[in-house]
């Protein structure tokens, strides 16, 4: 073991399976419920399935596996990871924890601040008989658009206060008993109250007109390319992918991991846990349509809230322990949420860790006190419009293009071949050049093609009836202040030792 590492010595996950559901942890999330369906939804239900399988298979797990290695390899969060490629790069392994941490985590709080509300109100069905304008109007005293703020609302604000400190309390413990022991605790409630709502939500009258929509594929969509961006946006978001959580996760591993396993583990499980918990949203969306007289794709008026007015008006029409699915369902969502948000605090930290002498403690509590500051301004009432922009803007360019900038660098900076060699060593079923091909060519090539027409459509068309400069003035904004956060950060020099790569050359690498 050489000096620096013994200096930074890195805490190694007890187990695999400590790994495993750590990554799990922070990957279901409120993507796979929230998030998932009201894309699915947006995007014509049926419609969205399919650019979602092919998202996963043709970005998301080639990406994962990219991000495993990497962080495994270089044995280092995502910045010093990338500084270790090539110096000039390093700014995107900030950028990625950055625009993660100071944007897409400020409103995740908040809506798993909603969800504990939502937990509370469950007890005396607080939300009353129209969901819709409990949630919008009572709920988020929602203004007239992002231009308009109107005031803090007092008990999301408070609710978000309290998700910033429980985050805080788990981080602030070492990382293998931190979110070990978190994930332990909330993955098997989660899954359980996943499956009492599927089960349940499939019994309800109208659910099979619900399910149709949801899996009938509709081909004409297809063609849309709003649909296969948002697919792909809401793949890297399931499965943080380009949050640098991954690449920090997996530089934890102990050295012989088999890091292609573990991919397709995560991958699967979300994914195939996203598509279950569809089934109850959905039948419950067809028992909705069918007791209102609605068409499906008129019970919902905006996709954000999709969750916190279809659920609740659900559960005050069942017959029985409606308070209780109520307490299970927002309860786990709460939980589910927070295991998630955890996974980028963790990132951040190893990552300030990794380049600047300061303590794993002050950093962590600093990253929640600016995090809760930052939040702030989504629980207004003009919170929702902001969540939206915000939420499009960082998902869709910002996940997609640092996506896109991590093939290009594993791809022709350090070579996947490399790369490929080191995840194989210990791989039991091994990559071949497929991955290489992918990495290199073809996802690049499907996110740059996608970037650029959904860009242009969206400057052109504006989204969401939101104006151009609404969406110019906050999304671009956000990207560009994130950005330059990250080549600040790595302008600053290294110590020198902490660069030098204190991985042997892989055996296959010399001989080939
Ligand atoms: N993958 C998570 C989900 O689907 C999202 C997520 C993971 C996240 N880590 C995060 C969001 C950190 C914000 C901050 O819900």
């Amino acid at each position: 073991m050489n000096t620096s590492s013994t200096e930074h010595k890195r805490g190694i996950f007890s187990s695999n399976w400590g790994f495993l559901l750590a990554a799990i942890g922070s990957a279901i999330g409120l993507g796979n419920i929230w998030r998932f369906s009201y894309m699915a939804y947006d995007n014509g239900g049926g419609a969205f399935l399919i650019p979602y399988f092919v998202a996963l298979f043709s970005a998301g797990i080639p990406l994962l596996m990219l991000e495993y290695g990497l962080g495994h390899r270089e044995k280092a969060s995502a910045p010093l990871a990338f500084a270790k490629l090539s110096r000039r790069m390093e700014w995107l392994g900030w950028w990625m924890p950055i625009f993660v941490m100071f944007g897409i985590m400020f409103y995740y709080q908040v809506v798993i601040g909603w969800c504990a509300n939502f937990t509370i109100f469950s007890f005396n069905l607080a939300w009353g008989s129209d969901t819709q304008d409990f949630f919008l109007n009572q709920f988020l005293g929602i203004t007239k658009g992002p231009g308009e703020l109107g005031g803090l609302q007092g008990i999301i604000a408070t609710a978000t206060a309290l998700m910033w400190f429980v985050t805080w309390f788990i981080t602030y413990q070492e990382v293998h008993r931190g979110i070990e022991r978190a994930c332990k605790i909330f993955m098997p409630v989660l899954l359980v109250t996943t499956i009492i709502l599927v089960v349940w939500g499939l019994t309800l009258p109208g659910a099979a007109k619900g399910i149709e929509y949801y899996l009938k594929p509709n081909w004409g969509k297809l063609l849309d390319f709003k649909v296969w961006m948002a697919a792909y946006g809401q793949i890297f978001f399931t499965l943080s992918i380009s949050f640098g959580i991954m690449i920090a996760y997996a530089s934890y591993l102990p050295k012989k991991t088999d890091l292609v396993q573990n991919a397709w583990i995560v991958a699967l499980t979300n994914c195939l846990y996203s598509f279950v918990a569809g089934f109850a949203v959905f039948s419950i969306l067809g028992y909705l349509s069918y007791s209102k007289g609605l068409p499906i794709d008129q019970v919902i008026k905006s996709g954000p809230t999709l969750a916190f007015v279809v659920f609740p008006e659900a559960i005050s029409k069942l017959p029985f322990l409606r308070e209780v699915f109520g307490v299970l369902f927002f309860s786990a969502l709460t939980v589910a949420g927070l295991s998630s948000g955890v996974s980028i605090v963790e990132a951040l930290t190893s990552a300030i860790m990794d380049k600047f002498k300061l303590a794993r403690k002050w950093i962590v509590t600093a990253l929640c006190m600016i995090g809760l500051f930052g939040s702030l301004i989504f629980t207004t009432g003009g919170g929702l419009f902001w969540l939206d922009i915000v939420d499009h803007f960082l998902n869709q360019y910002g996940l997609v293009l640092a996506g896109l900038l991590e093939c290009l660098v594993v791809g022709y900076v350090l070579k996947t071949k490399v790369l490929r060699n080191h995840i194989n060593a210990t791989a039991r079923v091994k990559l071949t050049w497929v991955w290489d091909f992918m990495i290199k060519y073809l996802t690049p090539a499907i996110l740059l093609v996608m970037l650029v027409r959904s860009l242009y459509t969206e400057l052109s068309k504006g989204y969401g009836g939101y104006s151009v400069s609404a969406l110019l003035g906050i999304g671009v904004t956000w990207l560009i202040a994130t950005l330059v956060t990250g080549i600040m950060l790595s302008v600053y020099p290294w110590e020198t030792s902490r660069l030098k790569t204190d991985h042997v050359p892989e055996s296959d690498e010399l001989f080939k």
